[in-house]
């Protein structure tokens, strides 16, 4: 039974019932979970059970494995078969801009209102966190909309954006911090000179300059300490798979984390009734944009 803070109990989690499973099926689920934590330390027992299935399912589509028994042998064979799994698992799908009406209104309507609370309280630092940053563009899309508006009156303020993942292959190429031409769509020509290097082959890597204003880290959010101090935290597509108990909880994580006043920017496809109550205020429902109350 899940309960939000006013005491309403909210509905089953339809995305959580595995209940179709024969017990030996179910049971050789939860050792391919257990044996995840054990192998790499990454602890899923709170995904959401149905994406984790499906994601599972499709590695054993590859290895042309039925049953979830008979892949949990092959684990325990092959922990290598661990980071493979992994990399379904985590889903590291990402573009520089993704949902661009998103930034557009945090550049609208956020930014100025945080803004001008700094330049009131006399301070200079802009701490961002963004939360599954996967493969770096979209830490790299907020450092470059921070580059744009941090001019004029707020030319002296300092960007810090933490950027963090569980999954090192995605952080090492987000430090990287070199992509295809075709990632860089949503990037007007401008853009694309001041930020990045054209190299050979299409490729197109982000400047030095401009790249050590982030800090990536690898962390996980679920059990992890969060940062602290934080002014605005970008968290999308990522907590869609956890559980609406785990939901809950990273959202008093990010609650902890933010300043007072701070926003929390979700994924659009979130579903945050009645999980978020008690902790923001919802200050643009469309765009999944949220002020720490
Ligand atoms: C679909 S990507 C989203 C990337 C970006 N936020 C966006 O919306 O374009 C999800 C990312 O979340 C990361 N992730 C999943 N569980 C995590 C956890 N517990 N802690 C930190 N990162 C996690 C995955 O590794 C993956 O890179």
């Amino acid at each position: 039974m899940f309960m939000n803070s006013r005491g309403d109990v909210l509905p089953p989690d339809k995305a959580n019932d595995l209940s179709d499973l024969p017990p030996v099926e179910l049971a050789a689920f939860h050792q391919i979970v257990e044996m995840i934590f054990h192998i790499r330390g990454v602890d899923l027992r709170q995904y959401r059970k149905k994406s984790l299935r499906r994601r599972i399912s499709i590695r054993m589509h590859q290895h042309r494995i039925e049953q979830f028994r008979d892949y949990a042998q092959l684990l325990a064979k092959n922990p290598a078969e661990c980071d493979a799994l992994l990399d379904k698992i985590t889903i590291n799908v990402t573009e520089f801009f993704r949902n661009p009406e998103t930034y557009a209104a945090v550049r609208a309507e956020i930014l100025p209102r945080l803004l001008e609370e700094k330049l009131k309280a006399g301070t200079n630092v802009f701490r961002v966190w963004s939360a599954g940053c996967a493969s770096g563009e979209e830490p790299y899309s907020i450092a470059i909309m921070l580059r744009e508006l941090f001019v004029g009156k707020y030319a002296h303020f300092l960007p810090h954006i933490y950027a963090s993942d569980i999954d090192d292959h995605a952080l090492a190429e987000a430090k990287a911090g070199v992509y295809q031409e075709r990632s860089l769509r949503e990037l007007s020509l401008p853009q694309r000179e001041k930020y990045f290097t054209r190299q050979d082959a299409g490729l197109y890597s982000v400047r030095n300059d401009f790249r050590t204003i982030i800090r990536f880290v690898h962390q996980n959010m679920i059990s992890d300490p969060p940062f602290r101090n934080i002014d605005l935290i970008y968290c999308r597509n990522v907590i869609i798979y956890f559980t609406r108990e785990l939901q809950r909880k990273l959202y008093e994580n990010f609650h902890a984390a933010l300043t007072a006043g701070g926003y929390l920017v979700a994924g659009k496809v979130e579903a945050v009734l009645g999980i978020t109550d008690g902790l923001f205020e919802r200050v643009n429902p469309a765009e999944k944009i949220f002020r720490k109350m």
